[in-house]
């Protein structure tokens, strides 16, 4: 038996702008986790998922590219990542094996229902971290990275990855987007093992630390969100208010460099001004491009927050999901959690996750 856990995410900052090229964002693994068990020497491949039953695919490994046009569903993405790291293992003279893999997820409720803490990159990088083991691979993490951002790329086509990478890393990150037309145009042209040898055009990953007098805490709406047809929308009405994306941009950049900033200076009232700025910053592309990324529930989780002291904002796409507050650790938590739960927010016990002793 193998079994790998790999965390889920929230974006702190940076949103919708990191989905452009070179754009940061500031992202935070957290502890929830998929785990994927692979029974191996089997009769056939399988899979199977307790919380994705509901979603269950046919799979066949012969033709497994794009079975249902779906990208909210997780067996398209443990699919992928099966596909992809057997190519590799192909691309390096190794037989391909059969197994049972099963996956447990955190990150659904159980009910079909999804917190938004990035459960398709979790899934991704979690089936190629078993596989890895199963058929003994040695991958640096940022090659972990490279094969699983293939993996979810060849299904989602319009993220920034930057899911994948809070997963592959752990810990609070800030991460630049590399560039995924280079990807598109390379995947298929240059064999695995060298395209993960490669150096990716502007990819960035560089670890921080949240200030100890800081707490992160989180609040989920209950309603979920789907990121891929949320940035589909935003992708649509860019062109059309030129300009004004372009300001949205090199402001999201601002205010994820002033709270890198904040996070390495210590300086927690840096940090809050930022996230408070960067709400706004959200509030402006939502009107310019014509989507709900604060819905009224996220707007009731955010003034809450707001009311006991906390800077806070929606989280990732938005649209529902959760919101996340940074809040001094001396102001009334407690308080702020109960006001939450009687709006019908249901406060989150997450903290950041670092792999411990992994290079
Ligand atoms: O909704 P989430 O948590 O999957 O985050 C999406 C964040 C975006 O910037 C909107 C998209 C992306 O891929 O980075």
């Amino acid at each position: 038996m193998i079994t790998t856990s790999t965390p889920g995410k929230l974006y702190l900052a940076g949103e919708y702008a990191v989905v452009e090229n070179g754009n940061p964002a500031i992202i935070a693994a957290v502890n929830r986790f998929v785990t994927v068990t692979i029974a191996k020497n089997q009769e056939r491949c399988s899979i199977t998922s307790k919380q994705y039953e509901n979603h269950r695919v046919h799979w066949e490994r012969v033709n497994s590219r794009m079975i249902v046009d779906d990208r909210d569903n997780p067996f398209q993405y443990i699919i992928a990542a099966i596909q992809v790291t057997e190519d590799y293992v192909q691309a390096l003279g190794k037989p391909i094996q059969k197994y049972h893999l099963s996956v447990n997820s955190e990150l659904d409720s159980g009910t079909g229902k999804k917190y938004g803490l990035g459960s398709s990159a979790a899934v991704t990088v979690a089936t190629i971290k078993a596989l890895c083991e199963l058929y003994q691979l040695k991958l640096s993490k940022v090659q972990l990275f490279k094969l699983a951002a293939i993996a979810h790329f060849n299904v989602q086509g319009n993220g920034s990855l930057g899911d994948v990478a809070s997963s592959v890393f752990g810990g609070l990150i800030t991460y630049s987007s590399f560039d995924r037309q280079w990807l598109a145009e390379f995947r298929d042209k240059i064999a695995l093992p060298e395209l993960l040898k490669l150096e990716w055009p502007r990819l960035e990953i560089t670890p921080l630390q949240i200030p100890s007098v800081l707490r992160f805490l989180v609040g989920w709406t209950g309603s979920p969100a789907s990121t891929s047809r949320l940035i589909d929308k935003v992708e649509l009405k860019k062109g059309k208010h030129g300009s004004q994306y372009e300001r949205f941009l090199h402001e999201s950049n601002k205010c994820v460099r002033e709270i890198t900033n904040g996070f390495r200076q210590n300086n927690s009232k840096l940090i809050m001004q930022n996230i408070n700025r960067n709400r706004e910053l959200l509030q402006s592309l939502s009107t310019l491009a014509g989507v709900t990324i604060e819905t009224p529930q996220l707007t009731k989780l955010i003034e809450i927050a707001d009311h006991f002291g906390g800077a806070a904002k929606t989280s990732g796409a938005g649209g529902g999901d959760c919101g996340i507050v940074l809040i001094e650790a001396n102001c009334d938590i407690t308080g702020l959690q109960a006001a939450w739960q009687r709006a019908g927010i249901e406060p989150l016990n997450l903290a950041i996750y670092n792999y411990e002793g992994e290079s």
